[in-house]
């Protein structure tokens, strides 16, 4: 980059060069400057692209159908992201996408890291251990189909293949990674999750984060796995419980016991 171009973006040529001239600094002092002038307009440049990922975050949802995830839980998520850098974000329960292509959108973002998510998209699964209540919705087999096509569709249009991998599989069926950076578990609510998070949130290395969803859900297994959490590493970061949200995060503190 020329001198005229790192202070005034090329609109007025020759501007350095007459502030050099009228500068009693030397060459040296002078290149300093304008190197340390660029680094700052490069940081300001990274700083704006962080702003715009949010506003990514919220175009995407704006152009969603069905999914639960809000605005303030999908920045949370992308925030960890581009905090931490994990090479590996695992997610159980995609459904469209909601929650999903936010974090992709944060590992695009990075420029680094990917997003395995696992769903078998079939209402057996969903239903399975469930109450009646949630049993009535669940149970039609088309809406799973249809969310998957709507994900799969999702992911192409925010164009972010490169940081996504999908397993249609029950997320019993799935061997958890080597080691996560974030864990988000939003499968089935009933006694499936407690094992979720007993079988996946070990793999979650000291530093890392697992935000589990619904820990209100009647039936007792999402807040047994909030004790399995605390018994074994784990501490609470922080709940969101009000317009929408009820959700926790935690964080590895120690190795697992
Ligand atoms: C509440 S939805 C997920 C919502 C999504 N994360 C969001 O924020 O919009 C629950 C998902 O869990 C999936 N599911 C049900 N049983 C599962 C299992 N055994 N393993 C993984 N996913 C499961 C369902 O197909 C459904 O897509």
């Amino acid at each position: 980059m020329s001198d005229g171009s790192a202070l005034s973006s090329g609109r007025k040529p020759g501007l350095v060069n007459r502030i050099r001239a009228a500068t009693p600094v030397s060459r040296r002092q002078f290149d300093e400057v304008v190197a340390q002038v660029t680094q700052i307009r490069r940081s300001i440049d990274v700083i704006a692209q962080r702003e715009n990922l949010f506003t990514k975050i919220e175009n995407f949802l704006g152009t969603m159908e069905g999914g639960w995830c809000t605005a303030k839980k999908a920045h949370a998520l992308a925030s960890i992201i581009v905090a931490l850098r994990p090479a590996l974000v695992l997610e159980i329960g995609v459904w469209t996408g909601r929650s999903l292509i936010p974090m992709a959108l944060a590992c695009r973002e990075n420029k680094f890291g990917k997003v395995i998510g696992i769903d078998p998209y079939k209402a057996v699964a969903s239903v399975d251990g469930q109450n009646a209540e949630s049993t009535g919705w669940w149970s039609r087999q088309q809406i799973h189909d249809d969310a998957l096509k709507y994900f799969r569709g999702k992911v192409a249009e925010f164009d972010v293949e490169d940081y996504v991998e999908l397993h249609v599989q029950p997320s019993g069926d799935v061997e958890p990674p080597r080691e996560l950076g974030l864990l988000h578990v939003d499968g089935n609510h009933g006694p499936q999750a407690l094992r979720d998070v007993e079988r996946f949130a070990p793999r979650v290395h000291v530093g890392g984060f697992v935000v589990l969803d619904d820990i209100g859900w009647a039936g007792g297994a999402v807040s047994a796995s909030v004790t399995s959490l605390l018994a074994s590493g784990f501490v609470h970061v922080r709940t969101a419980s009000t317009d929408g949200d009820d959700w926790a995060m935690y964080q590895r503190r120690s190795a697992s016991v």
